[in-house]
């Protein structure tokens, strides 16, 4: 017995370290590092959340296949009809599911790097092609390259995200209409869309979600990995055309939203103005974050929308300030990538964190 050959040189998807790993590795107590790498929020989940963890109920017996409840509760915040929401494990399930039910062996997804590893990744593991449409300089991206790719291709899937990671950028609202005018499936991941604007009403705005109806070729995906801090819970959505749901369901794992994730996920929709709060800080830090990165001469932060800043590193490796960083406990992300070569990443934390930073980033001037 040998696994599948395509397996031998498969590129794999490079997670972030575990926290508890690292700790050991560099000698540090968990507390004494600060995670600037991934994303998280570090206010994590609302106290209510926390409430129906600890008295957590049901454990024994198996979720909701259907998410019944929770799907119900996402209808009412997101203005989309039950029968077009799905729930996953995490929106990454979701990018999972929908190549495996979209993709014939050898067709094309198209993807716009530098951006979200998982799109390429799901691709090539559901014997995908990837064809890649490199975003512009200041990271927007190419619709003319988009609409001449989706030709040539013959391409099915087309992956977007707004805000991007790892620039944070928006797409316009001109650029996804045209956009849906060409003949591929057009997904448009919004994990980050919550930082967007201070309120849930600002976020219903500025999602595209209650577009889907609308369009026979859209689907966005949304997480409560971000703005609601249950990264570790692992529980996403999406909205989908409704000729896409019997498939979905029909290819879904059965119990792929856990008991802990569904009630947590519940309770976090109930919770909405103190989570809202939460996000508020992270905005507000953002901006004090963005304006300390910007006095620093070999730093170059590029303009975001989104819970993160990317850096252009000036004079020196950026690999060098990563690898400088984590020797002082700070996490940041750095990709090995060409065409991100000389940038890093950088997480918003609590303003203590960005104190640490800063004064580790002072320190090389
Ligand atoms: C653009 C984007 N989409 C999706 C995800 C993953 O979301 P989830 O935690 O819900 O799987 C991430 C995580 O970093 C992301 O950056």
């Amino acid at each position: 017995m040998k696994p599948a050959e395509r397996f031998r040189n498969f590129q794999k998807y490079i997670p972030i370290e575990p926290f508890e790993v690292l700790s050991e590795r560099l000698g540090r107590k968990p507390e004494d590092i600060v995670k600037l790498d991934a994303n998280e929020n570090p206010y994590g989940p609302a106290p209510a959340v926390k409430k129906v963890l600890t008295n957590l109920k049901n454990i024994n017996i198996y979720p909701d296949p259907e998410s019944r409840a929770l799907r119900a509760k996402l209808s009412e915040f997101t203005g989309v009809d039950q029968d077009l929401l799905l729930a996953g494990a995490g929106a990454d399930e979701l990018i999972d599911l929908l190549l495996r039910v979209m993709l014939e062996p050898g067709e094309v997804v198209i993807n716009c790097p530098p951006t979200f590893g998982m799109y390429p990744f799901d691709t090539r593991l559901n014997n995908g092609i990837v064809f890649e449409v490199t975003r512009n300089n200041d990271f927007s991206i190419n619709t003319n390259k988009i609409h001449e790719a989706v030709a040539e291709n013959s391409a099915r899937i087309l992956f977007l995200t707004s805000p991007n990671n790892p620039d944070g950028s928006l797409i316009s609202d001109e650029d996804l209409k045209q956009i849906l005018e060409l003949p591929v499936l057009v997904v448009l991941d919004e994990a980050y869309i919550e930082f967007t604007g201070d309120t849930p009403a600002d976020w219903r705005n500025k999602s595209h979600i209650e577009w889907v109806p609308s369009y026979e070729n859209l689907v966005v995906l949304r997480t409560f990995s971000k703005w609601a801090g249950l990264a570790g819970l692992r529980v996403g959505y999406g909205a989908f055309p409704e000729w896409l749901m019997p498939a979905l369901w029909a290819a879904k794992q059965p119990y792929n939203v856990n008991v802990a994730a569904n009630q947590a996920a519940i309770e976090s929709l109930r919770s909405l103005d103190f989570l809202a709060k939460n996000v508020i800080k992270i905005r507000q830090d953002q901006k004090k974050l963005f304006g300390m990165l910007s006095a620093l001469p070999y730093l170059e932060p590029v303009p975001t929308e989104a819970n993160f800043i990317l850096c252009r590193v000036k004079n020196f490796p950026a690999s060098y300030l990563k690898n400088y960083l984590l020797e002082k406990g700070i996490m940041v992300r750095y990709y090995e990538t060409p065409l991100l070569e000389n940038y890093i990443r950088i997480s918003v934390g609590k303003p203590a964190d960005h104190l640490r930073l800063m004064q580790a980033l002072e320190e090389l001037i």
